[in-house]
């Protein structure tokens, strides 16, 4: 789900609210402006003359806008209110612009790591949850409609704030700022899950990566070891420790590959790897065009099995 106007949580909902009064607003006055406009061009001048009339003037020109406007403001301020959320957020999550994807790092109060990932963000639902957004490179822009505004990501700058989700669901997030070549193709997946679900995939998460369970998995790792993936990417458990690209640990568990933009499975894996830079122009992960088929199956299916 990735709509505005389709809101998941407490601070999409304000949002929505704001922006149905103000398209309403909009419609009415629009509706009454264009109105008088007919009345005076149609119709012959003397019966038109009213419009003309000071109490027209000074009713439709200085108190209509000063009263509309000051209403406006007031409910603008009262549910921004409900924006901030005070106390002590019950997750923090960090996360990183880079061209073109979504570093992400569960962080303690002290802003310590405690679990790295990429491109998708979990989340408890009914709890607040605090955003520390940063950027490696240029302007990006963290944006997930359905939960709360935007709040631009911006190099050697932090910035912050706290949503919370009140039902389960995935939530497409999107990178709002122009950012490069692949602004476009920068998008995450969020989802927010039940708590328990959640501890359980926190601690799933948490462990190493898991070991290839048959020998076509592990051709597929000792492959990606000797192509040298493991210079940018880390699976935790192994040598690969690479900090450039994203982190690989739990791969295989994840909705969509390169942020967002192909569903995740053994085709798509593959296809990735082969051709990165015809399918993602511009993006820091070069094209393994020297591996044949059945190298990058073997890959696909390991990195596919890092659940
Ligand atoms: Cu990142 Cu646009």
């Amino acid at each position: 789900m990735q709509s505005a106007l389709a809101p998941g949580g407490p601070h999409a909902e304000s949002v929505a609210s704001l922006s149905w009064a103000m398209f309403i607003g909009a419609g009415l006055i629009f509706f009454l402006v264009m109105s008088l406009t007919a009345i005076a061009s149609l119709t012959d001048a003397d019966r038109a003359r009213w419009l003309s009339g000071r109490a027209v003037i000074i009713g439709g020109g200085i108190i209509f806008p000063i009263v509309t406007l000051s209403a406006l403001l007031v409910y603008g301020l009262l549910l921004s209110r409900n924006l901030v959320m005070a106390g002590t957020p019950a997750l923090r999550i960090e996360v990183v612009g880079e061209q073109f994807w979504w570093r992400v790092h569960y962080v303690d109060s002290s802003g310590a790591p405690h679990l790295v990932t990429a491109n998708e963000i979990r989340i408890p639902i009914g709890m607040p949850i605090e955003f520390i957004l940063k950027s490696n490179d240029v302007i990006h822009s963290f944006w997930v409609p359905s939960l709360a505004g935007k709040l631009d990501m911006i190099p050697g700058r932090v910035n912050s704030y706290r949503f919370a989700a009140e039902r389960p669901g995935v939530y497409r997030g999107q990178c709002a700022e122009y950012c490069g070549a692949q602004h476009a193709l920068m998008a995450f997946y969020l989802i927010a899950m039940d708590k328990t679900e959640f501890d359980a995939w926190y601690a799933r998460q948490s462990e190493p990566a898991p070991d290839p369970t048959t020998t076509f998995q592990a051709r597929g790792k000792a492959l990606f070891l000797e192509n040298g993936c493991g210079a940018c990417h880390t699976i935790r458990g192994t040598p690969a420790e690479g900090k450039i690209g994203p982190d690989l640990s739990h791969i295989g568990d994840r909705v969509s590959l390169a942020a967002g933009t192909f569903p995740n499975n053994a085709g798509t894996l593959a296809g990735w790897i082969s051709s990165a830079q015809h399918l993602k122009p511009g993006n820091l992960m070069p094209s393994f065009g020297n591996l044949q088929g059945e190298e990058l199956r073997a890959i696909a299916a390991y990195l596919g099995g890092l659940k």
